[in-house]
């Protein structure tokens, strides 16, 4: 009893010298001072004051960005740009200097956009680094051989900059990471199978790389991982078996836009935790398989643009939000129940996918939140006026190459509309003059007919229609 008061007294006593000190010491250290303003001398332009308050003899412990910790000493640098506004950038490098801010853990420099130089060897000499976030800047020339050193960080962002070369092969030494994010550069070569050491992954991107070669085989040691990314490749082959072992608790698969062959195993039906699947524009063949019943969790299924064939199994989700089976060899015949069904949808693209049915007889239950729909070259018949009509937030309709017969006339064109195709359908009417708002439009191949209101639209926009006339088309006969 007497010994747990006397440990609380001493616990209490230096609990409040602690605080003593730090209220004594309230202005920063001058190390950090000097690094910190060193990193503000090398930026050139500062648009819309990021670092305005960062001034000389001035507490750096209250300068925005700033975080200190352990009395005065500076651990983290966080400057954000507003990907939004104009202004909101930093252009000029990273000082070497930065290096003075010696407790520094971490430092995220994210959307700068304007940050340009080589891969900050800075990095090498703060040893208590653990979390490095430069996205969106302009960083360049290769990632240092070396860079396997860092090996106290637990994550690692250099996504979207300009970095080219192999990734290290060292980069296996980093077995403390638990994200590693290189997307979004301009890196090339093979994955390094050393890379199968990170065993505390939990997201794991290198998309949008020109990487190539097959997809190493090594996902059997990743027991944590939840997100990968690594579209916008050159990977060739299969997809590699080990991959069925992140079942349980992957949730992001991103493999689109890559050379992939073979048939979509069955094992990815056993990814019972999956959001988002992305293989599109690969060249994937044979059936979906009915595994796929199981994908509960799904909310973004991208299959577009490979070489699949029917039939597509019936899904059991509770609400899709983005679906495109666009461009394969399917015969849906009508939109999926589990689509029409679904209250959060947002993004629906079944173009070319045999879809043989009336528009007007579609009736999905919710349209509150449909920003795109595309349903282009298929076989539907009827008019999309009732269902523009009730999606009063669409941004684009593409339903070119199908049997519409509608007055163009009569469509509603809401003022979130950016992209409308209904080319090479049996439209009629006159060209109304809301169309002049969109960002794209194509009317051409159809029955239009009367005077086009101004647009910006070229002549192949409104080209093969029964009688339309006027700027871009030829002038309209005097009547
Ligand atoms: C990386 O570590 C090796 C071995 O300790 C050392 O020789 C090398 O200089 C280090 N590289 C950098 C860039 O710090
Ligand atoms: C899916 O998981 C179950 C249970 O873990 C397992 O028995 C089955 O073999 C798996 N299926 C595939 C195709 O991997
Ligand atoms: C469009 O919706 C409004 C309001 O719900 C309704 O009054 C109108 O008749 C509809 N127009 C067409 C062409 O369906
Ligand atoms: C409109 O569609 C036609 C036929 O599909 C195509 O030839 C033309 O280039 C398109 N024009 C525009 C502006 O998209």
């Amino acid at each position: 009893m007497l010994a747990l008061n006397s440990s609380l007294f001493f616990l209490l006593l230096s609990l409040l010298t602690l605080q003593c000190l730090t209220a004594a010491s309230a202005a920063c250290h001058v190390d950090d001072e000097s690094g910190l303003l060193a990193f503000k001398s090398a930026i050139t332009h500062d648009p819309s004051g990021m670092l305005q308050n960062w001034k000389s003899g001035t507490d750096c412990c209250k300068w925005p960005g700033i975080t200190c910790r352990a009395g005065n000493r500076v651990t983290s640098l966080s400057l954000t740009g507003q990907p939004g506004k104009q202004n909101s950038f930093l252009s000029g490098t990273i000082s070497p200097s930065l290096v003075k801010v010696q407790n520094l853990d971490g430092i995220y420099l994210q959307n700068l956009r304007k940050i340009t130089g080589p891969f900050p060897a800075l990095l090498f000499r703060l040893p208590k680094l653990l979390f490095v976030y430069i996205e969106n800047n302009q960083l360049s020339g290769p990632l240092p051989r070396d860079i396997g050193n860092l090996t106290q960080l637990n994550a690692l962002s250099f996504e979207g900059n300009r970095f080219s070369g192999p990734i290290p092969s060292s980069i296996s030494q980093l077995t403390g990471l638990s994200q590693l994010k290189l997307g979004d550069n301009l890196l090339t070569g093979t994955v390094p199978a050393g890379v199968s050491r990170l065993k505390d992954l939990t997201f794991l991107s290198l998309e949008r790389n020109g990487l190539s070669g097959s997809i190493p085989d090594f996902f059997s040691s990743f027991s944590n991982l939840r997100i990968l990314q690594l579209s916008h490749n050159k990977f060739s082959g299969k997809i590699p078996n080990s991959i069925s072992s992140l079942s349980p608790k992957l949730a992001y698969l991103e493999l689109g836009h890559n050379s992939l062959v073979g048939q979509i195993l069955d094992f990815l039906g056993n990814f019972t935790a999956l959001d988002t699947l992305d293989l599109s524009w690969n060249q994937f063949s044979g059936t979906v398989p009915k595994t796929f019943a199981k994908l509960t969790k799904i909310f973004n299924l991208d299959l577009s643009h490979n070489f699949l064939v029917d039939p597509f199994p019936e899904m059991s989700v509770k609400g899709i939000e983005s679906l495109d089976l666009s461009y394969n060899h399917f015969h849906l015949g009508t939109i999926p129940k589990w689509v029409t069904s679904s209250e959060i949808i947002y993004s629906l693209k079944l173009a070319k996918c045999g879809l043989k049915f009336k528009l007007d007889d579609w009736k999905p239950s919710e349209t509150y939140f449909y920003d795109y729909i595309d349903l282009s070259e298929n076989e539907i018949t009827g008019s999309p006026i009732q269902l523009l009509n009730k999606t009063d937030y669409l941004v684009g309709f593409w339903a070119s190459g199908n049997q519409l017969r509608f007055d163009l006339s009569k469509l509603r064109i809401v003022k979130t509309l950016k992209y409308l195709d209904v080319s090479r359908n049996m439209v009629f009417g006159k060209v109304p003059e809301g169309i002049t708002g969109l960002e794209k439009l194509n009317v051409s191949h159809n029955h239009l007919c009367g005077r086009l209101p101004p647009s910006k639209f070229p002549a192949s926009a409104f080209q093969g229609n029964d009688c339309l006339c006027g700027s871009p088309l030829s002038a309209c006969k005097k009547s």
